[in-house]
């Protein structure tokens, strides 16, 4: 097993290109199951464990895919299964994306229920409404999902989502696409990863209109074609870099990220003391290492996204004062909180709300990463805490970020990995 290795103090400065992004690329993999004409070229896709459980679930129902130098060239004209098996859905929820496709393409989809994660429960039930809606029949059944569209082909439908859901928004987009007729998606995720998925299925030829709103509008059409495509940046490491220069009082540059895709997160970085300057496709953040107090509170886009709520709270251990860190997406994502007090962080959870008592001196030791962003904000918190700190189950957060030491290092940071054995 890996663990990462710091040793706090160094300054986090200097200019820095962010990975494709995750959350992106896994609805787009998703979405080459909808059409055999061809072979995909995806470029600017993290070379990441995710990526890498979510194409063998690809290889287990029957397409050929090739990885080089973060271009991912998929061809599905071989898939024969419907099948998506437990082992590889418990591996990563995300798996959940086959379901829309298969569905549409195939007239049937059989996908095991995702198990919960480290901070909760992550129900579906609005992923199988859609697919209802739709004109899917659905049985859940030993643990499987089986879904089957009446004489093969799903019909346009109107999908009004009670709340934002960035996955049930991309299967019902992802079914949609390939339905008879029009469908409409009220209150659909207008998160960046969405906009990029509408911008990826346009490009395979679907008709969408209202990409980036909440009212979308599908024309579904007869069938699809493979195509090229440029992945985005991942604006969430991109939050966590610029979070490593904040914290440590240095100056970063972080390329490739789209501002207006972190707008939210920019804003609470000034207001914490620290100058952000942007340009169309980076962002500068130079930090005098004195943070004031700023709260936040992790809602649907563009608010604060809650995938950058772990990495705020580590930061605001270091603000003169306290802030008040709301999560209203996933009450219970504080499980990097008991870790960050064990670095001698004074952090009290009151329901879904942290309330983080700064500045506190951190000092180095063994800590347990939990989950992907939980194990970054220790991460974070290692690099300016005092003397070693060795962040322990790293696999969480090779999930999500592309040799994150790697980057660290060329900014400054004093951090290694190294394998060690658990008892
Ligand atoms: C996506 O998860 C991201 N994962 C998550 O990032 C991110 O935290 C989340 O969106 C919110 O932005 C990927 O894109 C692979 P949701 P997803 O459906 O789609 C509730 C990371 O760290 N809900 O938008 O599963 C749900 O419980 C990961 O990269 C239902 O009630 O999230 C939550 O409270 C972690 N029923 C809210 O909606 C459903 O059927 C938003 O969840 C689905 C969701």
């Amino acid at each position: 097993m890996d663990k990462l290795v710091i040793r706090g103090g160094r300054r986090i400065s200097g200019s820095v290109t962010a990975s494709g992004s995750k959350n992106s690329s896994l609805p787009i993999i998703a979405s080459t199951l909808l059409t055999g004409n061809g072979t995909f070229t995806l470029h600017r896709i993290p070379d990441l464990k995710d990526i890498k459980t979510f194409t063998q679930l690809l290889h287990h129902l029957g397409a050929e895919t090739t990885f080089a130098d973060n271009t991912l060239k998929v061809t599905t004209d071989k898939v024969t299964s419907i099948l998506a098996p437990y082992e590889l859905v418990k591996k990563m929820r995300a798996s959940i994306y086959v379901l829309g496709p298969l569905l549409a393409r195939f007239g049937h989809a059989r996908v095991s229920l995702p198990g919960g994660c480290a901070f909760g429960p992550r129900p579906i039930d609005l992923h199988l409404m859609a697919m209802e809606k739709l004109g899917a029949q659905i049985t859940i059944e030993t643990g499987f999902i089986d879904a089957v569209a009446p004489n093969g082909k799903l019909h346009g439908a109107h999908i009004d989502f009670p709340i934002s859901s960035v996955g049930a928004t991309g299967n019902a987009l992802m079914a949609a696409v390939l339905a008879e007729g029009t469908t409409t998606i009220s209150n659909a995720a207008a998160e960046p990863e969405i906009v990029t998925l509408c911008k990826f299925l346009i490009a395979m030829g679907a008709s969408i209109k209202g990409t980036g709103t909440t009212e979308l509008e599908i024309e579904g059409c007869q069938s699809l074609n493979a195509t090229e495509f440029h992945n985005v940046f991942d604006r969430i490491e991109a939050g966590t870099l610029l979070a490593a220069a904040a914290i440590t009082g240095g100056e970063i540059t972080v390329n490739g990220v789209e501002p207006e895709q972190l707008k939210s997160v920019l804003k609470k970085f000034v207001h914490a003391g620290c100058s952000v300057e942007t340009t169309k496709n980076s962002v500068t953040l130079k930090s005098s290492g004195k943070l004031l107090p700023t709260n936040i509170t992790a809602k649907p886009y563009p608010a604060f996204p809650t995938d950058m709520q772990a990495q705020w709270i580590a930061l605001m251990t270091q603000a003169e004062g306290t802030s008040h860190i709301t999560d209203k997406i996933y009450h219970e994502r504080f499980n990097h909180i008991p870790e960050l007090n064990r670095l001698g962080a004074n952090i009290e959870i009151r329901k879904n709300q942290a309330l983080v008592h700064g500045p506190k001196t951190l000092s180095g030791t063994k800590v347990m990463s939990t989950d992907l962003r939980a194990s970054a904000s220790l991460v974070l918190a290692g690099l300016v805490a005092d003397g070693t700190t060795e962040v322990l189950r790293v696999y969480h957060l090779d999930r999500g970020y592309e040799k994150i030491e790697v980057k660290l290092k060329s900014l400054g940071a004093d951090i290694n990995r190294e394998t060690y054995k658990e008892f």
